[in-house]
């Protein structure tokens, strides 16, 4: 019985379970990702993306001034769909910039067709988008002098004091983890701050990696991607990976600002999905990728030893 258990009856619900998820993930796609609906937000996303692609080829040395004519127009055609539709916010706007700022320098009939257009509507900011000149310097201020300072000393942590981190401390985390890269810049990431005992217990009750230490975590950040900022089915998974991302980063400017972080995990069928959405009241199109515990550090922690490993069973020279 334990057999049969073990080796059919298991193995059969894993692949029922993971076809009935599956649909879960392919209806958010549809309803999102996919371009069949084209929410005021999705407009936006694809501006970016558009004007992302218009600010690279502007960084091009040297540049080719007859270059990204089609990329313009549609990113015009766009801008104006969105204007006329829903109006502009703000990151739509700094698409505009872009777009004036790369007619300055084309030279193409595409550009010569958007320049005989009323483009007033277009001026924002002069501070916002295109590209700008850095010095080598600038950057190489970010090197650590002794990298393994910061990167070896973060441990997930599992024993935290019991008082709550200021929501300020927090934001200022946050604002550092923004600076996170994504793909073509859309930063499709929500964080939830969650310190509030019934919420975060409701929270915690439905994750499975908090058993034995959940009691003692006093903030949990809730991190989602709008999956509505993906557009074709290439991008099905990617915000996984922008949203990784930007919890790594979330969790070493955690780091860096002394407190203590554990990751714990959201991997989960969609009725728990759908449970934590309904408790945080996110919008259907976010995806929760993961949640973060986080805290002050207790005077001295027992951490697991997580042992990594080494470096050559990592590195595979590529010779040929
Ligand atoms: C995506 C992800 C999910 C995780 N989920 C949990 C979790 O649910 N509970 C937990 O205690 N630790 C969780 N961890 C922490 C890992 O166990 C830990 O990062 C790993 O053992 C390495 O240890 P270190 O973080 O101390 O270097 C998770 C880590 C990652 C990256």
């Amino acid at each position: 019985m334990l057999d049969l258990t073990k080796n059919i009856i298991r193995p059969v619900r894993d692949l029922i379970s993971g076809f009935v998820n599956f649909l879960y993930d392919y209806s958010i796609y549809c309803q999102n990702s996919s371009s069949i609906f084209r929410k005021s937000e999705k407009i936006t996303y694809e501006i970016i993306k558009t004007y992302h692609a218009l600010e690279k080829s502007m960084t091009f040395s040297p540049h080719d001034k007859y270059a990204g004519g089609g990329v313009a127009l549609k990113l015009y055609k766009l801008l104006c769909l969105k204007n006329s539709k829903y109006g502009l916010g703000v990151m739509d706007k700094i698409g505009g910039n872009v777009l004036l700022k790369y007619l300055v320098l084309s030279e193409n009939k595409e550009s010569d067709f958007i320049r005989s257009q009323d483009l007033d509507w277009l001026l924002y900011d002069d501070e916002k988008g295109g590209i700008k000149k850095i010095k080598r310097d600038y950057i190489q201020q970010g090197m650590f002098e002794k990298p393994e300072d910061f990167f070896l000393t973060r441990f997930s942590i599992r024993d935290f004091l019991p008082q709550h981190v200021p929501k300020d401390l927090l934001l200022e985390a946050i604002s550092l983890a923004i600076k996170t890269p994504s793909s073509c810049n859309r930063q499709p990431w929500l964080v939830h701050l969650v310190s509030d005992e019934h919420t975060k217990n409701k929270i915690l009750d439905i994750q499975f990696g908090n058993r034995g230490f959940g009691h003692k975590i006093p903030n949990i950040l809730v991190i989602s991607m709008n999956s509505s900022a993906y557009t074709t089915a290439c991008e099905r998974y990617q915000y996984w990976i922008d949203g990784g991302m930007f919890c790594m980063s979330l969790i070493y400017a955690l780091h860096a600002k002394g407190l203590g972080t554990c990751c714990l995990n959201w991997s989960q069928e969609y009725k728990n999905d759908l449970k934590i959405k309904k408790i945080i009241e996110v919008d259907s199109s976010n995806r929760v990728i993961m949640i973060i515990a986080v805290g002050y550090i207790a005077d001295e922690v027992s951490v697991c030893r997580s042992d990594r490993k080494s470096i050559d069973d990592i590195v595979k020279v590529v010779e040929r």
